[in-house]
């Protein structure tokens, strides 16, 4: 089987996949600096595999020893790349910080899989890059504008994404899948790997768990007077289990040359659309505690409305998200509930 880089594979999305590769009898390469992430996940991935992922802590904008990596690992056939900072509010605060780890690094990476023959690429971007698409453009499909980003963490997505684009064009031996990411939430059903926010998270659902668990006294809800349904946000939240899958699907595809363009871009959303007080209400219902919460202000930056139009990713890649949502809140509530040491 073949041998697969997961930058960021001890990260968020990054572990769920690693898992769900190992699962299908890849061998995995891990490479991670750890600067938002704990060593301590690649027990999780083992306990739920039954085998240990091959780690480095090593950082994207290492070219040395990126370098030697690859030396290291010639079996490598292709890169899943996660690795990369990813707070909005941060990268506002430090824009060149975002712009050196988020861009750099695909750089390297870039460079280095035309010197050590690696040949396929899967990048993870977002749905940021398309803004707040028009009424027209609802659901979102890969072909609706790209809109000026509203951060430098979206920046650097959108700029990503075109170095991917200009790099294929210029050598035929790169492919790549661009996989724009909704808003991912939930955690593997054993509770062994999870979301691990630094510090006071900034994404809606590790706030609510969080609450939920007594570590913070009442969660804000940003905003009730957009023109939404019940005035909250719309947002397609989709389990990290499925979006994992999504990865593994991409390449397999590459890997067996069935991708019809050089660069290749799917959605990766369930196609629903739901309302934060509709988490919230739902969370509550599965979870059964009660969560305080306060209607507050708008947050700055906040886009109304987004979902998915995921149809491409549906036939083409043979993907769908269809956890329920119930079954997802509860899985982040199951890891929460581990982490704090709740029953
Ligand atoms: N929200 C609250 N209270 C909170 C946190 C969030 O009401 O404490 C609301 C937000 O206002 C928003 C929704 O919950 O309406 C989702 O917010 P998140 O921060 O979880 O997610 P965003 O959709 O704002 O941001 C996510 C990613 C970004 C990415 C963006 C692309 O976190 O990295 O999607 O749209 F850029």
């Amino acid at each position: 089987m073949a041998r697969i880089l997961v930058t960021g594979g001890t990260g968020y999305i990054g572990s769920h996949t690693v898992v769900c590769l190992m699962e299908q009898g890849y061998d995995v390469v891990i490479i991670d600096n750890l600067s938002n992430s704990n060593i301590e996940v690649l027990d999780g991935i083992e306990k739920i595999v039954g085998r240990r992922p091959d780690f480095e802590n090593l950082d994207c904008l290492d070219y040395p020893n990126l370098d030697r990596l690859f030396t290291r690992y010639p079996d490598i056939e292709a890169i899943i790349h996660f690795a990369a900072s990813k707070a909005v509010g941060e990268s506002v605060e430090k824009p060149l910080m975002y712009y050196r780890n988020n861009i750099g690094s695909l750089v390297n990476l870039l460079e280095l899989m035309s010197v050590h023959n690696v040949k396929h690429i899967v990048f993870s971007s977002s749905c940021t890059v398309y803004g707040q698409p028009d009424a027209a453009h609802l659901p979102v499909n890969e072909t609706a504008p790209i809109q000026k980003a509203l951060s430098p963490y979206g920046n650097t997505k959108q700029i990503n994404e075109e170095i991917i684009q200009d790099t294929c064009h210029s050598n035929a031996n790169i492919h790549a899948t661009i996989l724009r990411y909704f808003n991912p939430i939930g955690a593997h059903s054993s509770a062994l790997i999870g979301e691990l926010p630094n510090g006071v998270p900034n994404n809606l659902l590790p706030f609510v768990t969080q609450t939920a668990s007594g570590l913070r006294e009442k969660l804000r809800v940003f905003g009730d007077d957009y023109n939404t349904p019940d005035g909250s946000c719309i947002r397609d939240y989709i389990y990290v289990v499925d979006l994992a899958k999504a990865h593994v699907k991409a390449v397999e595809r590459m890997l067996s040359g069935k991708a019809e363009e050089q660069v290749e871009i799917f959605n990766l959303g369930t196609g629903r659309g739901l309302s934060v007080l509709e988490i919230l209400r739902t969370f509550i219902k599965v979870s059964g505690v009660h969560l305080k919460y306060e209607i507050v202000g708008r947050r700055e930056g906040d886009i109304e409305q987004v979902w998915a139009d995921p149809k491409r990713a549906n036939e083409v890649l043979g993907w769908k998200a269809d956890t329920p949502v119930e079954e997802v809140l509860l899985s982040a509530w199951n890891w929460e509930k581990r982490l704090r040491g709740i029953e």
